[in-house]
């Protein structure tokens, strides 16, 4: 070998290696910093006991703020929210790991029982975990802006559940959600240190906003997320998701029969929902009918936000037409193979599945919108009937019509499975 080649093999070999010792210093650094503890004070502040206070954090937890999306027993509101669940986030974007919902029930050892309500508070608004440690996933950005008496009436009901005992496996984060958190994109949210309160309660675009973007998810299931960050994009809020709800994956431990992006409701008037009435708004948000008089399907959560007092839908609805209008078409509903090829009582309970259990639980055993059990009423009435009830709806009682939504064939399918709903527990839909 000539000298100068000898020369420029050694520059080479020396700028590889200070490029493998600074990744190696890098990769030594995020899995050393990423979950140092932040230090921020806890709150002094005493979750209540009286009956409006436990009601409105039951009202918070199952209606408005929905806890339960993440943290109830297969994400209904029915079960007690003992935790276990899996977001196996390895496939999104560059790979976040797999993390898994907490036990949030009173357990001592395995759930809450020993964080005081400061310290759920700090959580609940702050994003920081007992140990000091930012959490990942659970939407403190929103709640952020929760009024005081709002949080502790949620960590008042919280702590009036019964204590399930049940220890969930500690996270595996990947080294690029590690990285996020060491440079700071995953982080707490901003200290409060001022004593917070809601806006006065009203049809007001402030009323309307505070529910919309703090005490509840709509901000969450309507808005992209970017990939590489795992944060929403700022600028585009309420315009539309870009995780179709019910697809195998975050959240979603196999494929629903139905898969649905939360659409575009700022107010633009071609691609999100400018040109809806009040009126039609308020049609779609209690009882999912469209403007067109098709139903939403049930990943769109109406059954419980349908719940909420009208004029607290009237507040969001003015909220929503105060935002930036944001163009952008939303792809529409996606029925699975199942809707295709699936016959008789299979397509029923698909057609139920995607249509009917945000309303009336699985295998109609009733839900928080309606305690009626399916099978017990559908047995006294005859085939017809039924049909023609299921068509027209009846919407002084929040039951939407399916007249403009299901075909003839999907209804006798949908009656015939409801008649075995007294045979036999669940017919699985997947
Ligand atoms: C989008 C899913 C999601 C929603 C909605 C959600 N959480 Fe969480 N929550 C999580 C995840 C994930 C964690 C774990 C965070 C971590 O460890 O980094 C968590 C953590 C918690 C913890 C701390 C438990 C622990 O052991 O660390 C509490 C308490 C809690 N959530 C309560 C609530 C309440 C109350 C609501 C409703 C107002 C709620 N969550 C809504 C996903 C969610
Ligand atoms: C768990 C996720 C989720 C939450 C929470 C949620 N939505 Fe939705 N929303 C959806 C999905 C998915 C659809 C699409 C359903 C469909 O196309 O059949 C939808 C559809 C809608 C529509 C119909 C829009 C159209 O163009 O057809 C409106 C209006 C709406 N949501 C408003 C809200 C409001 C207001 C809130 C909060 C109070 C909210 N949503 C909370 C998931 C959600
Ligand atoms: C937005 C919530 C909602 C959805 C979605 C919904 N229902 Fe209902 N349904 C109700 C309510 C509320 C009642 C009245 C319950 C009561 O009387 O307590 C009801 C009543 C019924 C009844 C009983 C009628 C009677 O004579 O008492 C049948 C049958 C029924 N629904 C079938 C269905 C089927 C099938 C679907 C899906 C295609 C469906 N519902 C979707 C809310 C809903």
């Amino acid at each position: 070998m000539t000298p100068p080649f000898k020369r420029i093999l050694k520059i080479l070999s020396f700028i590889i290696g200070a490029i493998l010792a600074l990744l190696f210093l890098l990769v030594g650094y995020v899995t050393v910093s990423w979950d140092n503890s932040v230090d921020r004070r806890v709150p002094q502040m005493n979750a209540p006991t009286d009956s409006a206070s436990m009601a409105r954090g039951r009202f918070l937890y199952e209606t408005s703020a929905q806890c339960w999306q993440c943290h109830g027993e297969n994400r209904s509101p029915a079960g007690l929210p003992s935790g276990g669940a899996v977001e196996d986030l390895r496939d999104l974007g560059p790979g976040f790991g797999v993390w898994y919902i907490p036990n949030i029930t009173p357990d001592k050892e395995t759930g809450i029982g020993t964080w005081t309500d400061g310290e759920l508070v700090r959580l609940l608004r702050e994003g920081i975990k007992k140990d000091g440690r930012p959490a990942f996933i659970m939407p403190s950005e929103r709640f952020n802006g929760l009024s005081d008496d709002d949080v502790l009436s949620l960590v008042a009901y919280l702590r009036s559940l019964p204590a399930v005992r049940n220890s969930v496996p500690p996270h595996e984060p990947s080294l690029v959600a590690k990285a996020l958190f060491s440079f700071g994109i995953m982080k707490a949210q901003p200290e409060i240190k001022e004593v917070v309160k809601a806006p006065p309660r009203g049809v007001t675009v402030e009323w309307g906003k505070y529910l919309t973007a703090h005490a509840s998810l709509c901000m969450d299931c309507h808005s992209a997320v970017d990939l590489s960050t795992g944060q929403f994009y700022k600028d585009s809020l309420l315009s539309g998701g870009n995780f179709p709800f019910g697809k195998k994956g975050p959240g979603q431990p196999y494929d629903a029969p139905t898969f649905a992006f939360g659409r575009n409701i700022t107010p633009d008037p071609e691609t999100g929902i400018g040109s809806w009435t009040e009126a039609q708004f308020l049609d779609a948000v209690r009882i999912g009918i469209r403007p067109d008089g098709t139903v939403l399907v049930g990943h769109m959560p109406y059954a419980y936000i349908g719940l909420w007092p009208d004029d607290d839908l009237r507040a969001v609805f003015q909220y929503l037409k105060s935002v930036p209008p944001v163009r952008k078409l939303i792809p529409p509903v996606e029925f699975g193979k199942i809707f295709s090829e699936g016959r008789g009582i299979v397509l029923g309970a698909a057609v139920f599945d995607t249509y009917c259990k945000s309303c009336h639980g699985e295998a109609g055993k009733g839900a928080p919108p309606t305690k009626l059990v399916l099978a017990e009423i559908a047995n006294t009435i005859d085939d017809a009937t039924l049909e023609k009830f299921i068509v027209q709806g009846q919407s002084s009682l929040r039951m939407p019509g399916f007249g403009k939504t299901l075909s003839r064939d999907q209804l006798s399918d949908l009656v015939a499975y409801i008649r075995t709903l007294n045979k036999q527990k669940v017919i699985s839909a997947r």
